[in-house]
């Protein structure tokens, strides 16, 4: 049996909880005794990330109803010692449909009608839209510097947005309250730990596709939904034998959005408040992630190098992904121009390195 645990009084409750976290206070995270990752156990004939329901925490067919294809993007080699994961290939041109397809999938499983979230405007995008093929209700809060077209693409799946004059953190504050208030399903990345159950499909496809995993991993880092995603299909490999260390990991932040690193270079246990400025990098531009402690607890476990974008090199990172025909946006553009900085630096690692091209340029455009 699948259920969540209290990760702070490790309290249990079964996945029809309706409630966003804890009595407590603390969020929850995901039990499930499946079997162990193993290529043989992979459905070879289903075109989604869905091939891997094996290692998923729900055991029915309502994915069938839901799927939109996404996941199994290509792995594209840029250079000698770099490669591109190209998930904005994705239904909704992000990452976030892994996330999402799964969390909609458990909604549909315990009968939810309405859902309200909080986004930079890709899980937004990611939620409306399976929300819709749900036919479950949706309300999206989004900050007010969110990209014009993320918001258009959200209101077309049928979605209402709420637009909140303020930072990404006073946006989640906004939805919570509201969440608390009229008693909504909180379909939010961050706090539900489903979301990482499809966001780990990254990893397990890169696995997939190349049979190993590469040297180094770079992977975007504001709330961590694909590095808690990509953190959680690596124990997995790494318990089932099927990988005998961790590739080495780049946590990529941008240099006005800097928690963890500040918090890694003072060695301290929880993430500091840190100054923040406006990066074009919206995506990562999250000050308070909530699932905070734990992310800092696998960093200092795993030697996860928290890296930084330069927001005067996230242009010029763009353009030279476009000239190399992927037009990225500009939260994807950060983690190439942090990579570029590395490889120039004197600490580039060895070997190959992939880096996710998370979210298409069309929907950062203004
Ligand atoms: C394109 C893109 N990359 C990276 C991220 C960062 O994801 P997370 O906040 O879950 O770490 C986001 C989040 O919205 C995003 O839209
Ligand atoms: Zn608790």
């Amino acid at each position: 049996m699948s259920g969540y645990r209290c990760s702070s009084c490790g309290k249990s409750y079964s996945l029809d909880a309706l409630l966003p976290h804890c009595s407590c206070g603390g969020l929850f995270d995901i039990e499930h005794a499946g079997p162990a990752f193993n290529l043989e156990l992979v459905d070879k004939d289903e075109w989604s990330m869905f091939r891997y329901r094996r290692f998923m925490p729900l055991d029915n067919e309502l994915w069938r109803d839901l799927s939109l294809g996404e996941g199994l993007s290509p792995t594209v080699r840029l250079d000698e010692r770099t490669l591109v994961k190209m998930d904005y290939m994705m239904p909704t041109l992000s990452f976030k449909d892994r996330g999402a397809a799964a969390l909609i999938w458990l909604c549909k499983t315990i009968g939810v009608r309405k859902v309200a979230q909080d986004s930079s405007g890709n899980a937004g995008n990611a939620v409306a839209a399976y929300c819709a093929r749900a036919g479950i209700a949706c309300e999206i809060f989004v900050p007010e510097a969110t990209s014009p077209k993320k918001i258009a693409m959200i209101r077309a799946h049928g979605a209402s947005v709420t637009i909140v004059r303020g930072t990404r953190d006073q946006t989640a504050d906004a939805c919570r309250e509201k969440v608390a208030r009229e008693g909504l399903y909180y379909a939010s990345h961050v706090y539900n730990p489903f979301f990482y159950e499809g966001t780990k499909t990254y990893l397990y496809e890169i696995f997939e596709q190349r049979k190993a995993l590469p040297a180094n991993l770079v992977i975007p880092l504001g709330n961590g939904t694909l590095f808690l995603g990509v953190m959680k299909a690596l124990a997995e490999l790494k318990s089932a034998g099927a990988i005998a260390r961790y590739p080495r990991i780049y946590a990529v932040q941008s240099e006005r959005c800097a928690p963890f690193k500040a918090a890694v270079e003072g060695g301290l246990s929880s993430v500091p408040a840190v100054d923040i400025t406006q990066t074009m990098a919206e995506g990562i531009a999250i000050g308070r992630p909530m699932r905070g402690e734990a992310i800092l607890k696998l960093i200092y476990e795993h030697g996860v190098r928290v890296i930084t974008a330069k927001e005067d090199s996230i242009a010029a990172a763009r353009e030279y992904l476009a000239r190399m025909g992927i037009y990225a946006e500009h939260t994807s553009a950060a983690n190439f121009a942090a990579y570029q900085e590395l490889m120039a630096g004197t600490e580039a690692p060895e070997g190959d390195t992939i880096i996710p091209v998370c979210g298409a340029g069309l929907k950062s455009d203004k």
